[in-house]
């Protein structure tokens, strides 16, 4: 049995299995992320450098927003001066079109912090 802390959600006993990602407080679970990843996987590759609609997100954690030369970003995005770590993704994914005005990214925002912590780790664990 391993007891984790998820979130503010302290003291969630997980039975152990799967992969848990314990210690840090607001640690995402990649595993759980990378079943949340479906739903932007319709628009974006995380495993290969590839376009789809939206730019692909291979090494995207330490990545300037909007810097891809061969994927036409929105102007928004090109003039955001953003660099993409956790702070900056979780306020993107959390409500797309408020924190980059104008973005082209057709997607109404992840409603739960923890979900986004999750796609996050996985982000992170896929580069
Ligand atoms: C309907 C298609 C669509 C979906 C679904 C979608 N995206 Fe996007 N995404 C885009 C587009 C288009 C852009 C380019 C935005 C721009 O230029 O303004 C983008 C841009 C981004 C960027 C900025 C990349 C860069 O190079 O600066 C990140 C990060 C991102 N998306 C993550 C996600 C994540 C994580 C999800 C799932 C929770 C997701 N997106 C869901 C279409 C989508």
């Amino acid at each position: 049995m391993v007891v984790c802390v998820f979130g503010r959600m302290a003291g969630v006993i997980a039975l152990g299995f799967g992969l848990v990602i314990c210690g840090n407080a607001m640690a995402g679970d990649a595993v759980k992320g990378q079943k949340l990843f479906k739903r932007c996987k319709a628009c974006h590759y995380v495993d290969r450098e590839k376009h789809k609609t939206g730019p692909h997100l291979v090494a995207v954690i330490g990545r300037a927003a909007g810097s891809l030369d061969d994927y036409k970003y929105s102007k928004a995005m090109k003039a955001s001066g953003l660099v993409w770590d956790e702070k900056t993704l979780a306020a993107y994914l959390k409500a797309p079109k408020k924190f980059v005005k104008g973005t082209k990214m057709a997607f109404a925002g992840l409603k739960k912090d923890m979900d986004i912590a999750d796609i996050i780790a996985y982000l992170k664990a896929a580069n």
